[in-house]
């Protein structure tokens, strides 16, 4: 195995997220870049560009890794959820169904796109600061668990469940634990649109023990995204755990806690995320203590990872087109994609990682500044990164874009989404079509009076 300088190869190949190339990736012979046994040059040029590509062995390494280290580590029962804003598709949801996965929904499109990807309604929760009736009616009618995020939420449900077929409810609360990224905060009250604050809880279990159509069997928090530290959620364990007891004594029978998600993954070198066995090793030990210490049963186990399960099993393969050398300043390669279909690094400035898929290796490297084709300056992928010198028609992969990458995507300025394929073993099958620009005008309705007359 050839080494390179901007991407490692094979780094912990039992923790996808720690690995920023997805962990089937080879150098062959030639020197090129190989994915699930398919060199990634050949999938462009049958495919086209953008193509999104999904490593199928990372993604299912991820999945069992998840399982595994639950059954290893948690003495309890456990139901690890896929949540699938991350990237929904119907191929994903079942590929990640037939690992064992529940999943988190938050739209009526999230769950029909699991329901028909065979995920079973008992094994899916739906989550929402403003559920609508119809997706309520929706996913009580297909027996997925409701969370219930606010007074909103109760109040459709009254006229949806019934006495005879009690709806499934998690409660969802705010617990007061805040994560940036690096570092975390503790307050009482938490400025977000998600959840019961803890002030309100005790009203709210009261109140539902007064109706006959709710049944109130699981508790949820979610801390927030791409978190690196382990001790928020070894906080969030005790404050769920008051909770449950609350709740237990109140009268629910609370069997489930979900602790959410929030695993980060490695974008770049200095990323270092623990390892799924890691954290949900944490999560479990956290758990039991606080059980332990409050005299509860152990509660069925559940958490929601989103990135961790399928951000470094993606990768997007770019065309180079235009080069533009601003003298003393910047270079300027631009790509065939861009904000469109990765809008992380224009919202959210974050970072990449690349490579020119037929010339892995960052030999005799330039500065280069990838740029998007869209009609607005801060589409840029990568700032100031080094490539070996390239030209017009070469083919860029930029890793790590399995997750928030599709789900998040757009047609600013009409431009189609791409295609996604998925690789195992040297094979290849197609898993979402390119939109083609007709397709964007299927939903268009042009009035009759808005059509010349001649
Ligand atoms: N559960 C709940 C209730 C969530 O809100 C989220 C993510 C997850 C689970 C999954 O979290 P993960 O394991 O993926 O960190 N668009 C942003 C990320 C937003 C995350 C929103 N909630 C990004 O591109 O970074």
């Amino acid at each position: 195995m050839v080494g390179s300088k901007s991407f490692e190869l094979n780094r912990d190949i039992d923790s996808p997220n720690r690995n920023i190339a997805p962990v089937s990736t080879e150098i062959n012979e030639c020197e090129k870049l190989v994915v699930g046994g398919c060199q990634l040059s050949e999938l462009a040029k049958k495919y086209g560009t953008p193509l999104y590509v999904f490593d199928e062995f990372s993604l299912r390494t991820a999945c069992k890794t998840y399982i595994y280290s639950l059954k290893k580590h948690y003495p309890g029962d456990s139901l690890p959820l896929y949540a699938s804003k991350a990237n929904s598709s119907l191929s994903l949801c079942a590929l990640i169904a037939s690992e064992g996965f529940g999943l988190d929904a938050v739209s009526e499109g999230e769950l029909l796109t699991a329901l028909r990807g065979g995920m079973k309604g008992e094994n899916i929760v739906f989550h929402g600061n403003n559920k609508s009736f119809n997706e309520l009616k929706f996913a009580y009618k297909n027996n997925v668990t409701i969370v219930l995020d606010n007074h909103h939420d109760i109040e459709l449900l009254k006229k949806i469940a019934s006495d005879e077929k009690p709806a499934k409810l998690m409660l969802r609360l705010t617990p007061g634990i805040e994560c940036h990224t690096h570092e975390y905060i503790r307050t009482g009250h938490l400025d977000s649109k998600f959840g019961f604050d803890p002030d309100e809880v005790e009203t709210v279990l009261k109140e539902l023990m007064r109706y006959n159509w709710a049944n109130l069997t699981g508790l949820h928090a979610h801390i927030g995204s791409q978190i690196f530290e382990v001790q928020p959620h070894v906080d969030l364990a005790g404050v769920m755990a008051d909770i449950l007891k609350l709740a237990q004594k109140i009268g629910h029978p609370i069997v489930d806690l979900n602790i959410g998600g929030g695993l980060g993954i490695k974008y770049v070198k200095e990323d270092n995320p623990p390892s799924i066995e890691k954290w949900i090793e944490v999560i479990s030990n956290s758990v039991v203590k606080a059980c332990r210490e409050r005299n509860l049963d152990l509660p069925r186990l559940m958490c929601e990872p989103g990135r961790s399960l399928v951000a470094n099993s993606g990768l997007t393969i770019y065309k180079i087109g235009a080069k533009k050398v601003v003298p003393g300043i910047r270079t300027y390669l631009s790509v065939d994609g861009g904000m469109s279909d990765n809008p992380r690094p224009i919202t959210y400035q974050s970072l990449y990682s690349a490579c020119l898929v037929d010339k892995p290796l960052n030999l005799k490297s330039e500065k280069v500044t990838i740029a998007g084709k869209h009609c607005e300056s801060g589409d840029v992928l990568l700032k100031d990164f080094f490539l070996p010198p390239c030209e017009s028609g070469d083919f860029l992969a930029v890793f790590g874009t399995g997750a928030y990458n599709y789900s998040m995507s757009s047609n600013y300025n009409r431009i189609p989404r791409p295609a996604t394929v998925i690789v195992s073993k040297g094979g290849v099958d197609l898993i979402q079509k390119r939109e083609l620009p007709e397709d964007l005008l299927q939903l268009d309705v042009l009035p009759d009076r808005f059509i010349p007359k001649n």
